[in-house]
């Protein structure tokens, strides 16, 4: 078999400025240990998230051009518009600025205090949103998807029977809606096979509950269905994402994943009378109906990045990058999750440091050196993202899992980046007994991992 290729040609660059590890290090110290402080220019390969970091294509950019920048009635909001019912077939259509806002606007809209909220996984801007609004947030993903080494194809699936036995325990009446987050990124970017979709939404018909697609990486979920899934071999990825929306009754959607923009999502549901109420609160804090929080070149670039991020040839490429650097690594010896998910390889920083303890953050410890070693900026998804202390004691109350989220922008790096990315991995992991953990000096009560500072222990 040939190379899977890059299917595009490069036409605008960014240059990249090269740093030492002498200087990466003092960056290192003055940002408290703590990536997200850096200052981008001072990163060589950016692998922070893979969110509003899209290089927009030629057609995109035109579209920007193009764009109507009208306050109500814009050109470019009926194509946003077209575009979204096309490909999800849900007819009522709320832009927002970004997911979490379609999200704050749904959670807000449909739970009361007490209810409860089943997802396969939450991410943790989902999580906060509903926890906000006074519900709790349970995740049902298969026991497959905890354990990193499993192999399963679709580790992303939601357990039916621990839905069904929620649905028992507490009563439809407290389940405002059932979520399905495709792919599945807070567990490995794992994905939902649609068989998995169309069990869960007849659970969900059968107690009239209404089933949400966490939509933000639906293309690729799209992909690993024709993949791995018997009879989809053949299905164009749009037919495979028409068909995983028909089950749905609703949708939120990060655009800046899956839509290839840098900013923008939206809100969809089949509900009338429900989305009188989402549109009210849209007005008072994203704005009127036909925008959202976007300008019209965002609703332009987004409408046309939905049809791109569909493209046979670029989720090829997409899906064979991430998979080309966790095979590298996995030949390596390097622990990842397996198998590599669609937008990021999940170093798995329990196996790779088994001489730092959860408290001691190894994951953290792993992002830092990754970045002194070679400029790479990952991020931590463990204890100090998902961790916390304990109110009695304040004692660290350990993630189950310990990862470092390599995220990859789409479009932004070639083969030599990822084939740099994994020379640097292996570089560390073959001198990774030197590696220390690492201890808070500073930590905000809520999201502590944007903000918290941290130095090496002796
Ligand atoms: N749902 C999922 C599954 C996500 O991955 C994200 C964002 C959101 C919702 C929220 O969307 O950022 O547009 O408000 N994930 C980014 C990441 C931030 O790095 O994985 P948003």
């Amino acid at each position: 078999m040939r190379t899977i290729i890059e299917p595009f040609r490069i036409k605008s660059v960014e240059p990249i400025r090269m740093t030492t590890a002498a200087e990466r290090e003092g960056h290192l110290r003055e940002a408290g240990y703590n990536v997200f402080l850096l200052h981008s220019d001072d990163v060589l390969i950016d692998l922070l998230t893979d969110s509003g970091t899209a290089a927009m294509s030629a057609e995109q950019w035109a579209a920007v051009m193009r764009a109507d920048e009208a306050y109500a009635g814009a050109r470019s909001w009926f194509r946003f518009e077209a575009a979204v019912r096309d490909i999800t077939g849900l007819p009522i259509v709320m832009p927002t600025h970004q997911g979490r806002a379609a999200e704050r606007i749904l959670f807000g809209a449909v739970c009361k205090p007490g209810d409860v909220v089943p997802n396969n996984t939450h991410f943790d801007t989902t999580r906060a949103n509903v926890e906000a609004a006074g519900a709790r947030a349970v995740d049902l993903v298969i026991p497959e998807g905890r354990d990193p080494q499993s192999r399963h194809p679709f580790k992303g699936n939601m357990n039916v029977d621990a839905l069904r036995a929620l649905l028992e325990r507490e009563g439809a009446g407290r389940v405002p809606l059932v979520m399905l987050t495709l792919t599945n990124n807070s567990a490995g970017g794992q994905p939902v096979s649609m068989a998995n979709v169309r069990e869960v939404a007849s659970v969900c018909r059968a107690h009239g509950i209404p089933l949400y697609l966490d939509a933000c990486r639906f293309a690729e979920n799209a992909w690993f269905i024709r993949e791995r899934e018997e009879g989809f071999a053949d299905w164009t990825p749009l037919a495979i994402a028409r068909e995983l929306f028909r089950h749905a009754d609703g949708a939120t959607m990060s655009a800046k994943k899956d839509g290839m923009a840098n900013i923008g999502g939206f809100l969809a549901t089949r509900d009338e009378r429900l989305a009188q109420r989402e549109r009210d609160v849209l007005i008072l804090t994203e704005g009127f109906p036909t925008y959202g929080g976007l300008a019209g070149r965002d609703l332009d670039a987004i409408a046309t990045g939905l049809y791109e991020a569909l493209d046979a040839d670029y989720l090829r490429y997409r899906i064979r990058a991430t998979g080309y650097l966790g095979e590298k690594l996995l030949a390596a010896g390097v622990p990842i999750v397996e198998p590599p998910g669609g937008h990021a390889i999940y170093l798995d920083a329990a196996r790779f440091l088994p001489h730092i303890a959860p408290r001691e953050l190894p994951g953290q410890s792993l992002v830092a050196e990754l970045y002194r070693v070679a400029g790479v900026r990952g991020v931590e998804v463990g204890t100090v993202m998902f961790g916390g202390r304990d109110p009695a004691t304040g004692l660290e109350r350990p993630s189950p899992m310990e990862l470092v989220r390599l995220a990859i922008p789409r479009r932004v790096y070639t083969q030599s980046h990822i084939d740099y990315v994994a020379e640097a991995v292996i570089e560390v992991f073959e001198r990774r007994h030197a590696l220390r953990g690492m201890r808070f000096t500073f930590e905000a009560p809520t999201l502590r991992h944007f903000t918290a500072r941290f130095e090496p222990l002796p």
